[in-house]
């Protein structure tokens, strides 16, 4: 079950500048994992079973590094509004519903379901306050056969009563009794989601920070993704001298503490540095900025200091769920940043938005997003025969054009950590 071939034109990123391509050649899975990539096979693993996608092209899963879950049933509205607005008009008042477990039933199925038969293997997943509806999407995703870290929001200032915990101790009790509740999950994990620094009172982190050292947790959080927000920031923090700080303080940045920051538009030097140090990720949502006019994050400088990255949807400021129309989207956004603002730092390539999309963002889960040998086997099969075209075109080529045009109907098979979600539809 856990050992077999794929065969098809393989391609994968080794680098941010290093696209492999392998033409009708061999990807191995052995025990979930990749034993490498193969331009015949060897002889050691011919007894495998061998799937044969000849003439298509397989990839790693993609990684969608930010989304949240029960934003999903109002994506595409409320589109003209920048973030406080967005959060405080739309946002809040969906999240709300998700009190009933009926309502997020609903919901958390439709949602699982459009992200299973998606590209997408591997999500960093934002909940609501509500623990039982946040156990509710754990329980949908690991049914999926997703691989994701999912996490119950923790708010307990400026928001709305309905969507407001009534105290850090209440919010970080909820928090524990969740934690507990979602240990028997396989492929579903945890996450800490301070949802952002305006929400959460000193007590509040002071007390998830508590939680992280003691249970070793990752978190999940949202940085500099507006300018009227991180001015906020400033005035709620006296004493921070950037926005991270607000996060750092606590001991919830990096290091000891894996954090994945969605944004990351406006970080200046001195929060950047603290990235790099701290190994924090930055995920780049980038039609959910231009979709609230945050801004264009500087993703390719990120990338040239060796920060580390990758793609988000941020659903519902991004509208769609694909992460190939977030690659898309991140090379449009960095031609826009070069033309009209900053011409020191060039556009993203398609090698680098693909690395973001696979090994940029899988490195969040440890070896993933790469066919490298020991990297876990997440696969993507992509049938792109019904993509007219008279021309002849490259195995380089096709990949390229998927970035643009790829959907889920394109998808032939699907594979996370070594288990089958799909096959030949
Ligand atoms: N900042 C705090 N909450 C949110 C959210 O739900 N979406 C986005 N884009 N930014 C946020
Ligand atoms: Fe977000």
């Amino acid at each position: 079950m856990r050992n077999y071939v794929i065969k098809g034109n393989i391609c994968y990123s080794r680098t941010r500048k290093e696209l492999c391509i392998v033409e009708n050649g061999y990807v191995v899975c052995r025990d979930g994992k990749s034993a490498g990539v193969y331009e015949l096979l060897p002889e050691s693993y011919e007894a495998f079973p061998c799937y044969n996608y000849e003439n298509k092209i397989v990839i790693p899963g993609l990684v969608d590094l930010h989304v949240h879950a029960p934003q999903y049933p109002f994506r595409g509205l409320g589109m003209d509004l920048e973030l406080i607005d967005w959060l405080n008009t739309h946002t809040f008042v969906e999240e709300a519903k998700y009190a009933d477990l009926d309502y997020a039933g609903r919901a958390y199925d439709i949602f699982a379901e459009d992200l299973r038969n998606s590209a997408t293997t591997r999500a960093c997943v934002f909940g609501t306050i509500h623990a039982d509806a946040t156990l509710l999407l754990m329980e949908k995703l690991e049914n999926a056969g997703i691989t994701a870290y999912v996490g119950k929001v923790n708010m307990d200032r400026n928001s709305p009563k309905c969507l407001c915990e009534e105290s850090a101790e209440r919010s970080a009790g909820d928090t524990q009794r969740w934690l507990h509740d979602s240990r028997n999950f396989k492929h579903v994990m945890p996450i800490l989601t301070p949802r952002f620094t305006p929400s959460c009172t000193d007590e509040l982190l002071e007390k998830l920070s508590g939680l992280q050292k003691r249970y070793h947790l990752p978190v999940q959080s949202h940085l500099s993704e507006n300018l009227g927000e991180i001015a906020w920031v400033k005035e709620l923090c006296p004493g921070t001298e950037f926005y991270g700080e607000s996060y750092d303080r606590y001991g919830l940045f990096g290091n000891s503490c894996p954090a994945v920051m969605a944004h990351c538009v406006h970080s200046g030097e001195a929060e950047t540095d603290l990235m790099k140090r701290r190994g924090v990720f930055v995920a780049h949502c980038p039609e959910s900025n231009a979709n609230l006019v945050s801004g264009a994050a500087p993703v390719k400088l990120y990338l040239e200091r060796g920060i580390r990255a990758g793609l988000g949807t941020d659903i519902a400021a991004g509208s769609s769920l694909s992460i190939f129309k977030a690659m898309a989207a991140a090379v449009q956004c960095s031609k826009l940043r070069w033309r009209l603002y900053d011409q020191s730092v060039a556009p993203l390539t398609v090698e680098e938005v693909f690395y973001l999309a696979t090994k940029g963002g899988g490195e969040f889960f440890g070896k993933a997003g790469s066919f490298e040998e020991g990297y876990e086997f997440d696969a993507v099969v992509m049938d792109d025969s019904s993509i007219r075209s008279p021309r002849e075109l490259r195995v380089r080529e096709r990949l390229e054009r998927l970035i643009y045009l790829a959907e889920d109907r394109h998808i032939a098979a699907k594979f996370i950590g070594g288990r089958e979600i799909f096959r030949e539809r």
